[in-house]
């Protein structure tokens, strides 16, 4: 909406002189603040009251009543707790045991060969790992066996596609063991070529992937842009045209009029420095659905903490999941919004100033 008001006000002003540079500038700020005043007024106010129980089991139930990620205002999204890279059957195990306080589970799938014997099939493995000794099939039977014997205590799954064969080769298996599934489960790619200057992995088709998940319309969607980072990352963000191919992406495969949930997984230490086009991605999706983020992490990632305490307050604790390595978690001390609320205002401030100036600097290169 923001975008358009900007693009609309750029258009109206073909003359060469400054003066119109100041009307500019006084109509963005006109602009900012009614568009400021819609935003603060819907989903995006932070809210410091909603004292709800972190991983309370009726957060997930709600997910599962609604299908969709969407309804799920006022639950504290940040308090979901995950198993990351749950694939092999030791930490299967170690996820499904009764102590291990998990909601969610999220593995990788790959084409590959269970205990290195026969046809390739789709098992648990992370690239370059082909290997695994745990097939998807038994994985999802697992999980399923657990959650029906264990009321109160579910998983939710996140499933990884690592390349389109992979998601292709595992349909069969998708339909018989979702319908089965009561849990949340999540259908993740990377669909696109991401930061930072991300060229080594090829990303899982977009347009085959979407078609695929159709079938299974309880499943949220989560889809995101291949990565580039590690420890010795500083700058590089997910980048304004980054983030336009994957509305075109939605767009494109008629996905925003499905209902299925959204959400947009994105690397911790990339995600801090790209508050402004992650918050313009989202609420574009929201013309129509909403959508999450789920913040991820490497062990070892760089990440500027206080940028990401930013970006996870100015979303609101509703509309974040947070997959990160404990450490990470720790450091960022959700318990304490501390100065969230100002946080939260002078990050809508820098990003009107910034659209303002981006809208000021495209109307001048017209001139
Ligand atoms: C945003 O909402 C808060 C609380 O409801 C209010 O105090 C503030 O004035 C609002 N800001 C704008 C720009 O409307
Ligand atoms: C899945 O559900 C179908 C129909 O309800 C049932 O026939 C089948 O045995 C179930 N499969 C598993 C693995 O529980
Ligand atoms: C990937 O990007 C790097 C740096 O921009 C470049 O040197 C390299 O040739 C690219 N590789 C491919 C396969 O495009
Ligand atoms: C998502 O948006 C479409 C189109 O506006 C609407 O028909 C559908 O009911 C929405 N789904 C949910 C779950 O709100
Ligand atoms: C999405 O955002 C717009 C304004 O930004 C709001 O009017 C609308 O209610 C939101 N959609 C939903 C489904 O909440
Ligand atoms: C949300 O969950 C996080 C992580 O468990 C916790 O630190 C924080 O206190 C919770 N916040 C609220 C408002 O419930």
């Amino acid at each position: 909406m923001l975008l358009k008001f900007c693009k609309h006000n750029e258009s109206s002003t073909n003359g060469g002189s400054t003066n119109f540079a100041l009307l500019m500038s006084l109509l963005l700020v006109l602009v900012a603040k009614i568009n400021g005043a819609a935003l603060n007024g819907s989903n995006y106010q932070y809210q410091v009251g909603g004292q709800r129980t972190p991983a309370d089991p009726q957060v997930l139930h709600l997910l599962l009543e609604d299908s969709d990620m969407v309804r799920v205002w006022g639950t504290n999204l940040t308090a979901i707790t995950w198993a990351h890279a749950v694939n092999s059957q030791q930490l299967l195990e170690e996820a499904l045991t009764e102590t291990a306080n998990i909601d969610f589970i999220e593995a990788d799938i790959v084409l590959g060969k269970l205990n290195g014997e026969g046809e390739d099939m789709p098992v648990m493995a992370h690239p370059p790992a082909i290997v695994s000794d745990l097939s998807l099939s038994e994985f999802l039977n697992r999980i399923t066996e657990f959650n029906r014997n264990h009321e109160g205590q579910e998983k939710g799954v996140k499933l990884d596609f690592k390349s389109i064969e992979v998601f292709e080769g595992s349909l069969d298996i998708l339909d018989e063991s979702i319908p089965n599934m009561t849990y949340p489960i999540w259908m993740n790619a990377d669909i696109l070529s991401g930061p930072v200057d991300q060229n080594k992995t090829v990303p899982v088709d977009a347009d085959r992937f979407f078609a695929g998940c159709m079938r299974y319309k309880k499943a949220a969607l989560s889809i995101g842009w291949t990565t580039n980072w590690g420890a010795d990352f500083r700058e590089g963000e997910y980048t304004q045209d980054q983030c336009d191919a994957m509305l075109e992406s939605l767009t494109a495969n008629n996905v925003l009029s499905t209902g299925q949930g959204i959400t947009f997984p994105v690397r911790a230490g990339i995600a801090a420095n790209s508050q402004e086009q992650l918050h313009r991605l989202v609420a574009a999706v929201n013309e129509t659905n909403e959508s999450t983020l789920t913040i991820w992490s490497s062990a070892g990632d760089y990440v500027d903490v206080d940028k990401l305490r930013q970006l996870i307050f100015g979303f609101g604790l509703e509309r974040v999941y947070l997959d990160v390595p404990e450490e990470l978690a720790s450091q960022l001390d959700l318990g304490n919004p501390g100065n969230g609320a100002s946080t939260f205002k002078s990050l809508f401030s820098f990003s009107f100033v910034s659209l303002c100036f981006w809208a000021l600097s495209s109307w001048l290169q017209r001139i």
